[in-house]
């Protein structure tokens, strides 16, 4: 089954925690939180604090985006303060097989994330290491950005690659997501679909997530 993650940056922030419970509530399976510095990525969000206040609040598991640089000063943070799967950008950090073994030894599912023109061989040497990777389908640090069609062959390569290894790694697939397009997305081989704009700004979330899902109406 889909799994859907919804990603707060597209979330009113003046009513964070009633709009987590929207989501938990319309049947989310993740809650997808991007962490932005204004280095790696042109934006600004959150960080640790908010994230621990979220934690005591909902019992989603918290997948965690840091789209940061040095993210290896971090991550132990990040994990006190309460994500269950933490990604880091291999573009990020010059030490991405050191950084993935730090994750797991402080706790959380490590994962990886790519830039749409960074190639599937940057995952060369890693790919047995991490509980999942993220597939970025935008260039980081906005939501609501159109889907980069090029991206589906990237998705159905890696697919492949897992698949021919005998790997036990989850397919996240993350920018420009919505019921319209899912399907394909799905196809090409994503087990994980991050989606912010076309759940927050949708009048029922809840229809969105199981079109997402591929479920019948409820
Ligand atoms: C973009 C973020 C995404 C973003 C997706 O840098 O990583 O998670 O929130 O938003 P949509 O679904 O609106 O493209
Ligand atoms: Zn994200």
């Amino acid at each position: 089954m889909i799994k859907v993650a919804p990603s707060i940056l597209s979330a009113d922030f003046s009513r964070l925690y009633d709009e987590v419970k929207k989501v938990e509530e319309a049947g989310a399976d993740l809650l997808h939180i991007d962490v932005m510095d204004g280095h790696f990525v042109p934006n600004i969000t959150i960080g640790p604090p908010v994230i621990s206040c979220l934690r005591k609040k909902s019992s989603l598991p918290f997948d965690v985006h840091l789209m940061i640089t040095n993210p290896e000063r971090y991550v132990e943070d990040f994990i006190k303060a309460g994500a269950d799967i933490l990604t880091v950008h291999v573009e990020s950090t010059i030490h991405i097989h050191r950084l993935i073994q730090t994750i797991k030894e402080k706790g959380a599912l490590p994962a990886v994330a790519l830039n749409p023109s960074t190639p599937l061989s940057a995952l060369d040497y890693i790919l047995e290491d991490v509980y999942m990777v993220l597939i970025m389908t935008v260039n980081p640090g906005f939501g609501g950005q159109s889907f980069i069609k090029g991206m589906l062959n990237k998705i159905s390569e890696l697919k492949s690659k897992i698949v021919s290894k005998n790997l036990d790694v989850l397919i996240q697939v993350d920018g420009g997501i919505n019921e319209k397009n899912a399907r394909e997305i799905v196809e090409a081989g994503a087990d994980v679909l991050v989606a912010g704009s076309a759940i927050y700004n949708a009048q029922d979330p809840a229809c969105v997530i199981r079109q997402l899902k591929n479920l019948p109406p409820a």
